[in-house]
């Protein structure tokens, strides 16, 4: 069991049991599943379970893509012959050796290798130096015959279409064109070829142009290498052709094209016309060939003729003699009856007449000649009629004689032509090159007469090749001194001689029979079986009734069909028919039959038989070939259909087999097929000791062979060290291969391993190197990233302890500020004390003078009243003297001066009571305020509460009007008490206020004067266009333009900004002084302020329609909440004048309580003090106006 990878080749043995299949090459397909799938070299698929296997066999190396010499092919058996002739047919490649035989496989195509270039390329090579070619054994043949002083021949053979004839005519076509002389010789050589190509060659099925003749074709050299001249022999031309064809084939094409290119007078001279209209033509139903041009060929004929020295009269002879076949081929035979014997007659007929004068014999003779027969029995001569059929015999067996003696003329004519016998001269020196063209083994169905002559031709040939082979080995293994004397090799030695050789042989026996009155056919099969029955090459008839023998040849076994064999083997015209030829008034016929006719009948009839005639052509033929050098061509045909790329393995193989091929590989294997020379074998077996260089640089290459060879298959095996070769037994290769195969894949694997290793590795130091990359690049980042991190930490750190150490010295600083502070502000407060203290004693003082004078005034008024109520007594008394006693007069007046007292008490109880209540009650307001002061305050309630007492109606400033909530006392004091007041002048005085000169603060001189424009110091309601004072600045004039906004909204002339009343975007929150410091900072630009001018100039263009938009809807909704705005200010937002103030968030953003308007108007005075101006001016440009006082600013 061996195992099997994807790709490997095997040999399948499909075990298909036929005779011509042998195992198939495959190549693995899948392995790794259950099964083996392989596809053959058919392209067919095979699944194979690896258990039953045993018809998978490993694939030797040299079989998997071809070898140029088979002989190498370790295996060297039909399959591997056939795959590797299949492989290189698939490419084209046509030829190919096996040892000194050319393997060529018709390619059915013409390809490009039989230029000019390629003849150059194959001149003067030794075989192997190039690819091989037919031109190689035609130049080695050639050169061996100079370089070795010797004969060549060349042995074509194969079947029926394998290109036989085509190889023959290239090796011509070669040895003309390198003898170099173009001689006129040279060209009658070439030109030979058509002629006998024309009368010898007819379409068959197996061949379009077929050769019916075996041919031998001797080339003579002279010295110099020159074409000299050249002998041809033929060998058995098929005569039985010219009478009768298979379906679908032609007689002889020289019919044909006679016919097709004879000229109308000729053809009318010769009573010709189409080929349809002869019998001898149309038997085959084919009378056109694809591929052949019959006219164009006829002149070529002719033409090849005159170059061959056909005479004109020779070339009308020939034709008349043809046309007068084709007429006789015409003639139709009758039957009678006389005396109740079969007879015949020929129908009359302008055939007979034009065939008969065309031999120029009378047709009288012809009709008798071919329906009688004359018999000469002891002395006298006896004609007897013969039946249709033997007439129809006799006449197409004087027909064939007439073709046959016609063709042999031809053969002569061509040789006399070029045929030049050696000189007597001993000096001159020639050397032949033969090419035999000579049909291959035949086993048909049924086998006659001429397969058996022919299978005796190629027995004999295949005893020569067999021979040359082993003799060539000896020669081989004497070359190298190798001891071959045990090597034994039996060759067909043993069917020849029964055949031809020992006595009482095949051919014998048949001639004997032949010659034999009453021989028959019957009689010969009986003699065959009583003779040979007991040799293992012959196979006697199963029964009596069988009339087919066996021969066991080299190719096979072969059944001939004896019926008619010695018929065939006698080959003897009838002596009426050479009587009628010696009748014939023309010479040319008369000379073809020239032989017979001097013959006598009784010479006649002991004249050789075909087969004893074949028999000695053949032995003179291996002969020559005997003393030749020989090369071996065999000529593969690949299909039966004449198609290009088309390999039938079985007929390839059958092929292979009849050639005798295998015997080479036979011979080889009885020896030692296997031989390599020392530098071949050190280069393919030095894998197997390790240290051994390569062949090149070995010294002693013998040494390392025997070493390696010892060391692998040891001493004792049978294996043998020539001088330039090591030979080898078939086992011993396999033994080799498989240990170099083993080795190899160890080298293999080892290298792989290295590579792999090696791959691995700088994959590896590649992805370390990326590796590397990346952790530099990440730890470069990653610290860089920690640096930053440190930096900012540190930077952090610093912070830190910057602020630390400036927060302890803040602290250090604001603890000594917070004491400065302390101390100022102590200093301020106790100051501030002090001047409170001092204000609050001159106001407790004042106070407390007020209240002393007060209760002065009450004493004082109380002692007044006490003063008046005792004056009134004491005049009461007085006046009641007058009426009463005095007594009583002074108890009355005390009565009514009590009451008076009385009455005076319960008023200052009054009094008391009222006072207290009045204090309670300013109590109860302080503790109010107190409480409110605690809760949260409500700007906009602070301001209206502060500056609710303006109110709408209110008194103006300078008129009197009513007291703020808790201030009526202050205003009533002084007028209840007016009185009093002026008593109290004598309380000591406040400091006067100095008299101030306000006369240049009047508005109207300080407009005039600061104003710019054409402000005036009138109040105005709308928004300025301009500050009234000049700022350079255009924030302070933004800031300007605001406060004067914010003086607008806050006396309610104009409206709260619009838009923002619904969005609460926490912009409320921002505290005022924020948007102080916004219009303060130059937040609001030039550009933005033009912008928004430009805006409020488009703004203005928008059509009155806008009064119902939304922002119309906001306006309204924003006047209803503001109940202070004036009418007017209400009329013109609702006409879409849009008043407020770009760029400002205080002005835009929100509506802002009054109280934050109060704030960022005094603010912008105290931050901005450019400003403060503006915003005096401002406050102090907002004359009175109905309900507003002025001096709530
Ligand atoms: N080398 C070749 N190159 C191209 N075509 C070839 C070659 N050899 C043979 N053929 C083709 O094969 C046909 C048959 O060849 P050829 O006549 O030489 O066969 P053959 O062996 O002589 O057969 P037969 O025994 O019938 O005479 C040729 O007509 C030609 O078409
Ligand atoms: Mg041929």
């Amino acid at each position: 069991m061996f195992f099997l990878m994807q790709g490997d080749y095997v040999w399948l043995d499909l075990k298909t049991g036929r005779e011509f299949v042998v195992p198939v090459g495959a190549v693995v397909k899948l392995c790794d599943s259950g099964q083996i799938q392989v596809l053959d070299d058919e392209g067919r698929e095979h699944w194979i379970f690896p258990q039953n296997a045993t018809n998978i066999k490993p694939m030797h190396p040299t079989s998997i893509h071809g070898v140029e010499d088979m002989i190498r092919l370790g295996d060297l058996n039909e399959a591997g012959i056939l795959r590797n002739l299949l492989i290189r047919y698939n490419e084209h490649v046509i030829y190919t050796y096996t040892g000194s035989i050319l393997v060529a496989v018709n390619p059915y195509q013409l390809l490009p290798i039989y230029t000019p270039d390629q003849i150059r390329l194959y001149t003067n090579r030794k075989i192997g130096e190039m690819p091989p070619h037919i031109f190689a054994i035609a130049d080695n043949c050639y050169f061996n015959m100079q370089r070795n002083n010797k004969d060549q021949c060349c042995i074509i053979s194969g079947e029926s279409g394998a290109g036989k004839t085509e190889s023959t005519k290239l090796i011509l076509q070669f040895l003309a064109a390198i003898s170099g002389q173009h001689s006129w010789i040279e060209q009658q050589v070439l030109e030979a070829t058509p002629i006998l190509e024309a009368f010898g060659n007819a379409k068959t099925i197996r061949n379009d142009n077929s050769s019916r003749f075996g041919k031998y074709i001797d080339i003579h050299f002279n010295k110099r290498g020159a074409i000299e001249g050249a002998k041809i022999e033929q060998y058995l031309l098929e005569k039985s052709r010219v009478c009768r064809q298979a379906a679908d084939e032609r007689n002889y094409h020289i019919f044909y094209c006679m016919l097709k290119g004879m000229g109308p007078e000729m053809k009318a001279k010769l009573g010709l016309g189409l080929a349809r209209d002869y019998c001898y033509l149309t038997a085959g139903n084919c009378t056109e060939c694809d591929g052949r041009d019959d006219l164009a060929d006829y002149s070529s004929i002719l033409s090849a003729m005159k170059v061959l020295m056909f005479s004109e009269t020779e070339n009308v002879e020939i034709s008349k003699l043809l046309a007068a076949i084709l007429h006789m081929g015409n003639l139709r035979f009758e039957a009678r009856t006389y005396d109740n014997l079969d007879a015949c007659v020929v129908v009359r007929s302008p055939d007979l007449v034009t065939a008969a004068s065309l031999m120029e014999v009378e047709p009288k003779d012809v009709m008798v000649c071919l329906t009688t027969r004359t018999l000469i029995t002891r002395g006298e001569s006896v004609t007897t009629p013969l039946s249709v059929e033997q007439g129809l015999d006799v006449r197409d067996a004087f027909v064939k004689g007439i073709y046959g003696r016609l063709f042999v003329w031809i053969v002569d004519k061509i040789n006399a032509a070029i045929y030049r016998p050696p000189s007597c001269e001993s000096s001159v020196i020639r050397r032949s090159i033969g090419l035999l063209d000579i049909f291959g083994f035949e086993n048909f169905i049924v086998n006659s007469f001429e397969q058996l002559c022919i299978n005796f031709a190629n027995e004999n040939l295949q005893q020569f090749f067999v021979r040359h082979v082993f003799k060539l080995e000896q020669e081989e293994y004497n070359l190298e001194d190798i001891n071959w004397q045990h090597i034994e090799f039996t060759d067909n030695q043993e069917a020849l001689d029964m055949i031809a050789n020992k006595p009482m042989n095949i051919i014998s026996l048949i001639d004997e029979e032949s010659k034999f009155p009453k021989g028959t056919d019957a009689t010969m099969l009986y003699k065959l079986n009583s003779q040979h029955k007991l040799n293992t090459n012959y196979i006697p008839p199963k029964n009596s009734y069988e009339t087919q023998f066996g021969i066991q040849h080299f190719a096979g076994v072969v059944h001939y069909e004896s019926r008619g064999f010695l018929e065939k083997n006698r080959d003897s015209l009838h002596t009426d028919i050479i009587q009628l030829v010696h009748s014939s008034k023309n010479k040319f016929i008369k000379q073809i039959f020239q032989a017979d006719v001097a013959m006598g009948v009784e010479t006649r009839k002991r004249s050789p038989t075909l087969s004893s005639q074949f028999k000695r052509s053949l032995e003179m033929l291996m002969r020559t070939l005997s003393v030749c050098q020989p090369f071996f061509v065999r000529c593969i045909k690949p299909n039966e259909f004449k198609k290009p790329l088309l390999f039938d393995r079985e007929l390839c193989i059958r092929q292979l087999r009849y050639s005798g091929m295998m015997e080479t590989i036979r011979i080889r294997r009885a020896g030692y097929p296997i031989r390599y020379s020392f530098a071949e074998f050190v280069d393919r077996y030095r894998v197997l000791m390790p240290g051994i260089k390569p062949a090149h640089i070995q010294d002693d290459l013998k040494g390392t062979c025997q070493q390696i060879v010892s060391a692998r298959l040891g001493k004792q095996e049978d294996w043998q060290i020539g001088k330039t070769k090591i030979f080898l037994k078939d086992h011993h290769d396999m033994q080799l291969e498989i240990e170099r195969d083993k080795a190899i894949t160890d080298k293999v694997i080892l290298i792989q391993k290295s590579v792999r290793g090696l791959k691995a590795r700088s994959n590896f130091r590649r992805l370390r190197s990326a590796v590397v990359c990346i952790q530099k690049v990440w730890r470069g980042y990653r610290s860089r990233k920690n640096y930053q991190i440190m930096k900012s930490g540190f930077i952090r750190l610093q912070a830190v302890c910057r602020s630390r150490k400036y927060y302890r010295s803040y602290r250090i600083t604001r603890c000594r500020i917070t004491l400065i502070q302390a101390r100022c502000r102590g200093f301020l407060i106790r100051q501030t004390f002090w001047r409170r203290l001092r204000a609050v004693l001159t106001l407790q003082a004042y106070t407390r003078g007020m209240i002393a004078r007060r209760l002065c005034q009450r004493l004082r008024a109380e002692h007044q009243r006490r003063l008046e109520a005792e004056r009134q007594r004491l005049a009461e008394e007085e006046q009641l003297r007058n009426q009463m006693t005095v007594r009583r007069a002074k108890a009355e007046a005390d009565r009514k001066h009590q009451e008076r007292l009385f009455q005076l008490a319960q008023q200052q109880e009054e009094r008391d009571r009222e006072e207290k209540e009045e204090a309670r009650r300013k109590k109860e307001l302080l503790d109010q305020m107190e409480r409110e002061k605690e809760q949260p305050v409500d700007h906009s309630d602070m301001v209206d509460r502060m500056f609710g007492f303006l109110g709408d109606s209110g008194p103006l400033p300078n008129q009197d009007g009513q007291a703020p909530a808790g201030f009526e006392d202050l205003e009533q004091t002084p007028r209840g008490e007016e009185a009093e007041e002026e008593m109290l002048n004598e309380a000591p005085p406040l400091p006067d206020e100095e008299e101030e000169d306000l006369s240049e603060y009047k508005f109207s001189k300080f407009a005039a004067t600061y104003f710019q424009g054409l402000s005036t110091h009138t109040y105005i309601r709308r928004p300025l266009k301009q500050p009234l004072l000049f700022h350079e600045d255009e924030g302070d004039q933004l800031a300007a333009l605001a406060v004067w906004i914010t003086v607008l909204r806050f006396m309610g002339d104009l409206p709260e900004p619009k838009c923002q009343i619904v969005i609460n975007d926490g912009s409320e929150k921002i505290p005022v002084m924020t948007k102080i410091y916004e219009t303060l900072g130059k937040r609001t630009y030039k550009r933005e302020l033009q912008e928004l001018q430009v805006e409020e100039e488009v703004r203005r263009s928008i059509d009155s329609q806008k009064r119902n938009s939304v922002r119309h809807k906001l306006v309204s909704l924003t006047l209803k909440r503001k109940s202070k705005i004036t009418e007017e200010v209400t009329r013109r937002l609702t006409e879409g004048v849009d008043y407020g103030l770009q760029g400002n968030s205080m002005l835009e953003d929100r509506p802002t309580s009054n109280l934050e308007k109060l704030h960022f108007i005094i603010g912008n005075g105290i931050l901005r003090p450019t400003e403060e101006t503006s915003l005096l001016t401002a406050s102090t440009c907002c004359p009175p106006s109905p309900g507003r006082s002025t001096t709530s600013w």
